[in-house]
């Protein structure tokens, strides 16, 4: 215990000086720094390679007050506070005339979530005594897939840590327990356009409307910018395709024929397809989310022509998956065609 509060101590007074910290959180790892730090945060956008115009969410303990970093707290904001904090949702609310541009990408809104993860909140609250906020986008380079253990953050980053890299420590939480980034609710524009999804999670649609009286709508060409809906994110270097069950052993003998090396994603049991590499997912929407990126990564390592995914049911539940494989695939959209 004295050793695991120690690293949190360090990396609590690393923030404190600006530096950056790779973090644990229940959806997937984030890159901190102090939101109200600018400098630091800038730093976020250069290890990441991230173009600065894109906001990053606050990260929050939870015993914050909102009130600091939100302009207007509306009754549906706080209703969702008390149903899902800590846990897998961002909200974003106007925000707070002092809270400096740089965390919200110019614009005049802000995102803040409450984690869940033990070591998050812990160092949440040994950061500023508990008072502060973490700035904290996934813990990968822009556009690629985010990561769910330590080692995918040095993968992602690899000399970039320690005392000369931008990476000054990072924080080793097991691996994350969601396994896909937090939903994204926009409440900064109630009176016009009512609740936005801006992005699916673990926490869905319908479980937001249980608790605020109405189903938030899908994002229009005025929604705030978020990278994580852009339509190609998410990605591995390996190119993707999504193949229906039904046609999956066929699609993968074709390959083969053509002389393609083909890694397999699958979520049933129960096919036995030669490829170079295959990895079976739980058929349920929780274990799934929770494999996937590990999966991606350990399929993209491999070095094959193609991550063939097996298309998961298209049902609710699924909605966070699918809007995540959707985006991994989206550069590779015609691929199977070209390498027929
Ligand atoms: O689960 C998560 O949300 C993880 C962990 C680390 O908390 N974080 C995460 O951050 O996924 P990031 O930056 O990779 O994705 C956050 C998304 C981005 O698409 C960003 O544009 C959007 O949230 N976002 C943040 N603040 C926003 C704001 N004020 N308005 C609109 N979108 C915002
Ligand atoms: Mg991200």
């Amino acid at each position: 215990m004295s050793a695991f509060s120690t690293d949190i101590r360090q990396a609590a007074l690393i923030l404190e000086s600006g530096g950056l910290v790779a973090f644990p959180t229940e959806t997937v790892y984030g890159l901190g720094a102090d939101a109200e730090n600018p400098a630091a945060v800038a730093n976020i956008y250069a290890a990441k390679g991230r173009p600065s115009n894109h906001p990053v969410i606050v990260h929050v303990a939870p015993e914050a007050d909102i009130a600091y970093w939100a302009a207007s707290i509306p009754t549906q904001a706080q209703t969702l506070m008390q149903a899902f904090w800590p846990g897998p949702l961002t909200l974003i609310l106007k925000r707070a005339a002092h809270i400096p541009d740089a965390v919200s990408g110019g614009q005049d809104s802000v995102g803040l979530r409450c984690p869940s993860h033990p070591v998050a909140q812990a160092l949440l609250r040994a950061f500023k005594g508990g008072n502060g906020g973490l700035a904290a986008p996934s813990a990968n380079k822009f556009g690629h897939v985010s990561p769910t253990t330590a080692q995918h953050v040095r993968d992602e980053f690899g000399d970039a840590f320690g005392a000369n890299g931008l990476i000054k420590a990072i924080l080793d939480g097991g691996q994350s327990a969601v396994g896909i980034e937090s939903t994204i609710l926009d409440l900064s524009r109630l009176a016009m356009q009512g609740p936005v999804l801006l992005r699916p999670g673990h926490i869905s649609a319908a479980q937001i409307a249980a608790v605020i009286g109405s189903m938030p709508s899908l994002p229009d060409l005025a929604a705030p910018r978020a990278s994580g809906t852009l339509a190609a994110h998410y990605a591995p270097r390996t190119a993707v395709a999504l193949v229906a069950s039904t046609q999956l052993e066929a699609a993968v003998q074709q390959l083969h024929r053509a002389g393609r090396r083909i890694a397999l994603i699958r979520y049933a049991a129960g096919l036995s397809i030669r490829v170079s590499g295959q990895c079976a997912l739980p058929a349920t929407p929780d274990g799934y989310a929770h494999g996937l990126y590990a999966a991606l990564r350990a399929m993209d390592a491999i070095g094959v022509d193609l991550i063939v995914i097996e298309a998961p049911p298209q049902d609710s539940a699924w909605q966070g998956i699918n809007d995540r494989l959707r985006r991994a695939a989206h550069d590779s959209a015609g691929i199977l065609e070209r390498l027929l």
